[in-house]
């Protein structure tokens, strides 16, 4: 496994690769979901390359930008364990050599809505990273957790719209063993969060909007953001849409989760 951190490094760590080469981006703090990711793009490729790069850009004033869990040992031996290739762990410098970027891909209304109207500039933060890394790393075919179903709907589009030459592939939601969605944001909660967060995936395995948002109102320390019916791809509110978001802060620790309705 090769580790770079500069642009020219990563420029030849990538022509060194042979056959079809995936893409998995991440802000570090890898979990179980992180290494199912990887393990997806080594069965999608014959070379992966993995990015680890806590982006300012998609922080709001007031988020967790600073306290966001930095961890690149581990990280680093998760990846070798799950065998990526490459990993580029650009400092933001290196990302953005003129400071924040005065061009940057607006997420258009699906930036707006849900997620985005809880964290205005979240999406076009995200886009405008993925669009860069993307460019970076040329890759063939491009992995990203069903977790973030906001985020995944908004690269899809991206790249359909803007004609980026990636396929992109959503790889299921990890879960441990009593439903929480893994996230690197997990490891903030206390114990007694952590049993109160377990009321989210409880939540959408009801599968209907009125009684999820009535089981999150009566459990104590959650306070719930939204729990709504949408479009997988637009995001917007639909009684007949294919997925349910969750999103609720559990103590100062904002989680979101999802469930596809065609999904058992
Ligand atoms: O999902 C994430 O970890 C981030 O939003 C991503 C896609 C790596 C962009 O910074």
């Amino acid at each position: 496994m090769i580790v770079v951190a500069k642009r020219d490094e990563l420029a030849a760590a990538r022509d060194g690769l042979s056959g079809r080469v995936a893409v998995v981006m991440t802000m570090g703090a890898l979990h179980e979901g992180h290494a199912e990711l990887v393990r997806a793009a080594r069965r999608a490729a014959d070379s992966v390359v993995v990015t680890v790069f806590v982006n300012p850009l998609q922080f709001g004033a007031g988020e967790d930008l600073d306290r966001y869990p930095r961890t690149l040992e581990a990280d680093l031996a998760l990846l070798e364990r799950d065998g990526a290739d490459v990993v580029f762990t650009p400092t933001p410098d290196v990302v953005y050599p003129d400071g924040p970027p005065l061009v940057r891909v607006s997420a258009g209304p699906l930036g707006e809505v849900l997620e985005g109207a809880s964290r205005p500039g979240h999406f076009d933060g995200v886009l405008t990273v993925v669009c860069k890394l993307l460019h970076l790393t040329r890759p063939d075919v491009a992995l990203f957790g069903q977790k973030d179903a906001q985020q995944l709907a908004g690269i899809r589009r991206m790249v359909r719209d803007l004609d980026l030459p990636v396929d992109v592939r959503a790889v299921p939601t990890v879960r441990e063993p009593d439903g929480l969605a893994l996230s690197s944001r997990n490891r903030y909660l206390s114990e007694g969060e952590r049993t109160s967060a377990l009321a989210l995936s409880r939540a959408l395995a009801l599968r209907d909007v009125e009684a999820g948002r009535a089981l999150l109102a009566a459990e104590p320390g959650v306070e719930l953001d939204y729990l709504d019916r949408v479009d997988s791809s637009t995001f917007t509110d639909d009684p007949d849409g294919d997925l349910i978001v969750v999103a609720a802060r559990v103590g100062t620790t904002r989680l979101i989760d999802n469930l596809l309705l065609a999904e058992g």
